[in-house]
């Protein structure tokens, strides 16, 4: 069966090749004055799917021309060796970021982990400061993955003024950070989730849709104002397996005017913007700021 697309594609891969070459250049500049920029990056334990993002984060540094660590430790690791681990990074000067990959095992607690990370260094943007700086407009980290659908928004040249965007998913990583962004950038915001009575009513009316709960098919082509853009956060296993995203793609990419794929899309651009923090820090580093 051949699908025929009506939507433009946004393509994470290419648009993330583009943001990767000028990180490797202006971590080139950044060498000429004598600081690498560095990433450390911590997993804990042996979840199969921990360990591959962990080790496309350290590739990705590497192509970038990044210093990265990789911190493995055994699930028995106790909660107060990683407290000591993240101090001793958060006074590594050749360290500008640090991520402690999640999920961590049930008997550490994850958001006091992540409140040990300097806000200096919270590449991944999770710190209580990073949030707040992002609630209140200050110059924080951006979370990775919202940050990338903004790029992508960007790449497009969609001006977000004044244009409904509805955020289906309200997590602390995803959908939380995302309404903020998107707020910022003058967009009328909705956000939906699990008690949302009438999400089609909602998303209907969106000029823009980001979908970031985890499920498969929780967008579908009826759901979608005709011309809408739709952004995929998802990272789902179909009933055959096979990788998807929260949007039913075949449909929806006939009624959308853009949408990402799943792979892709959103994908690549979670560990560009990991990049592009990391080696911001580096630069605010470098600066004094
Ligand atoms: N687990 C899944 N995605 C992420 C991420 O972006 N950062 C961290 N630290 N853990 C994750």
């Amino acid at each position: 069966m051949t699908i025929t697309s009506a939507a433009t594609l946004i393509d994470g891969n290419a648009l993330s090749r583009q943001l990767r070459s000028e990180v490797a250049s202006r971590t080139a500049v950044l060498k000429q004055k004598g600081i690498t920029p560095g990433l450390a990056v911590v997993l804990v334990g042996e979840n199969p799917a921990s360990q591959v993002y962990v080790r496309n984060k350290v590739k990705a540094c590497q192509e970038s021309g990044l210093h990265s660590v990789l911190e493995q430790h055994p699930a028995s690791m106790t909660e107060s060796a990683l407290l000591a681990l993240v101090d001793t990074l958060n006074n590594d000067p050749s360290i500008h970021g640090i991520l402690v990959q999640l999920p961590l095992p049930a008997h550490i607690d994850a958001q006091k982990v992540i409140e040990s990370i300097s806000p200096t260094k919270d590449v991944d943007g999770f710190h209580v400061n990073s949030a707040g700086a992002l609630m209140v407009g200050q110059p924080g980290f951006w979370p990775c993955t919202p940050y990338g659908c903004m790029k992508m928004l960007e790449s497009i040249g969609f001006e977000l003024k004044g244009k409904h965007a509805v955020v289906i998913g309200r997590s602390n990583i995803v959908g939380k950070p995302m309404a903020l962004m998107l707020l910022q950038k003058n967009a009328t915001v909705t956000i939906c989730h699990s008690g949302t009575k009438d999400l089609k009513a909602m998303t209907l009316q969106a000029d823009v849709i980001v979908a970031a709960v985890g499920k498969v098919n929780v967008l579908t082509a009826d759901m979608v104002k005709p011309g809408a853009v739709v952004i995929d956060v998802g990272m789902n296993r179909n009933a055959e397996g096979k990788l998807c995203g929260d949007v039913d793609f075949a449909g929806v990419s006939q009624v959308a005017s853009h949408i990402t794929p799943v792979p892709g899309g959103v994908g690549p651009m979670t560990i560009t913007m990991l990049l592009v923090n990391t080696l911001e820090a580096a630069e605010r580093v470098a600066v004094g700021a």
